[in-house]
């Protein structure tokens, strides 16, 4: 029955286009940046570009095949190819409903940028204090608040997901992704020229494998996750959208050199500039969820027409975000529709006061909840660990064994072989069966040694 509702891409570069402009988003922008430089720079990017282009390409692969294959969701997709791994579904679909509500949060971080952009508040947003004050509700005023933003943006994400597949992605993501890559260019090509920034191209490029450890990998490996929209049911939402006559290999590697360029140029957009700003020294660089917030602002004021830059710029992440978020909500829209046998409507606004719900604590968190701290981490990056560091690698694992030991790596290269050759068939067959299994116990092993203290790592 389910087949009979699904809508499907009107053409193949339109699956690719949404496809990207699901997986293209803050994860590329605002993660990637901040954990290239938490994790060492050029260890973390080299460490990032192998996985990328064997692991994440395995597991897209994996995931848009099974869509197409089945035609349904994460939920019933897992359970047709075998009974035992029902469980498994439920467990992707976990993933995008503790996303989304911490997803939104951001976004609304970033609504609120390109609100002050554009009101010509520009140059406060300079200032070393501002990014915190302003998550931190340290501001009165409605407008001001953090939460205020989060709504605005759930709303606004809502009421796109109400008007459906086609009119609501394909459209917007196809306008903004290619404007997006050219002014993220302009930007990364003045950053890099930036008195002092010298040093952090070399922090940015030069792998320090004194940098290395198992949470590099871990750290990699689930902003791999995130940044492709893997490991959550997604791809294979929209791989039972993509047409059977297209070809599904060219179409991944077409996904993953957007989405890896953009996250790239936006490392240097932000890397080198951060040391820059540091007095040229890539030691001590206080790197977290606030770095792309602290530095932009500041890159933007030295530029000439900076201000003009600064609200194209957060116009534009605020569309690339969009793009994802509405793509989450989808994702758990159809879930409670289809489960609680709702209609598209009431689903949608149950799902959306759901998010409102939850994501109120890591809206919060960093300024009237910072008292709360879980397993040492403020709500956002709770469950920002939660999902990528936990549950993510968990669905990956049992999605390659599943497909590698119970249903045959075979029912995977079928499907993408339908029309076209697979080219990187013996490479996906290896990554699925051994090598991504393996590494991800092995992480997942190390990760619990060091969280109870067995074995630092
Ligand atoms: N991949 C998106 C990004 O990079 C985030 C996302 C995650 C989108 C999960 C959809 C699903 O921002």
């Amino acid at each position: 029955m389910e087949k009979k509702k699904r809508s499907s891409f009107s053409s193949r570069i339109g699956f690719v286009l949404a496809a990207a402009g699901s997986a293209v988003g803050l994860g590329n922008i605002w993660r990637f940046p901040y954990l290239a430089a938490k994790y060492g720079g050029g260890i973390f990017l080299l460490v990032y570009l192998i996985l990328a282009v064997t692991f994440g390409f395995a597991l897209m692969i994996t995931e848009i095949a099974i869509g197409r294959k089945t035609g349904l969701s994460c939920i019933g997709a897992y359970k047709s190819l075998d009974k035992r791994f029902g469980a498994l579904g439920w467990l992707a679909a976990l993933v995008p409903v503790i996303i989304t509500p911490y997803y939104c949060v951001i976004g609304g971080w970033v609504m609120k940028y390109f609100f002050e952009y554009i009101s010509g508040n520009g140059l406060a947003l300079a200032g070393d204090s501002y990014f915190g004050n302003f998550i931190g509700f340290a501001d009165g005023g409605l407008l001001s608040t953090p939460l205020f933003w989060f709504l605005v943006y759930v709303l606004v994400t809502a009421v796109v997901v109400l008007l459906g597949v086609e009119k609501g992605i394909e459209k917007v993501s196809k306008v903004m992704m290619p404007v997006l890559v050219l002014l993220s260019i302009v930007v990364a090509v003045f950053s890099m020229t930036m008195p002092g920034a010298v040093e952090g191209l070399k922090f940015y490029f030069i792998p320090d494998f004194s940098h290395f450890s198992i949470k590099t990998v871990l750290a990699a490996m689930g902003q791999m996750f995130y940044s492709m929209s893997l490991a959550m049911g997604i791809m294979i939402t929209y791989g039972s959208y993509m047409p059977k006559e297209s070809n599904l290999e060219r179409s991944v590697g077409q996904i993953e050199i957007f989405d890896t360029a953009i996250a790239f140029i936006a490392g240097l957009m932000i890397v080198p500039a951060v040391v820059a700003f540091n007095g040229g020294s890539a030691e001590g660089i206080n790197a977290g969820p606030g770095l792309m917030f602290g530095t932009l602002p500041k890159v933007f004021e030295k530029m000439w027409a900076g201000h003009i830059v600064g609200t194209v710029f957060f116009l534009l992440v605020l569309f690339a975000a969009l793009t994802s978020s509405i793509s989450l909500m989808e994702t758990v829209v159809s879930i409670v529709g289809d489960k609680l046998h709702m209609g598209r409507k009431p689903a949608t606004v149950a799902v959306t006061v759901g998010v409102c719900l939850l994501g109120i604590p890591s809206c919060l968190g960093y300024g009237p909840l910072a008292g709360v701290e879980l397993l040492g981490m403020q709500f956002l990056d709770f469950f920002d660990f939660i999902s990528n560091s936990v549950l993510m690698p968990i669905v990956a694992f049992f999605t390659c064994i599943l497909i590698g030991w119970f249903v045959g790596t075979k029912t995977v290269s079928d499907e993408v072989e339908r029309n076209f050759p697979f080219h990187r068939k013996r490479l996906f067959e290896v990554m699925v069966r051994w090598i991504a299994p393996i590494l991800i116990v092995c992480i997942l092993a190390g990760q619990i040694l060091d969280v109870t203290g067995v074995m630092k790592i």
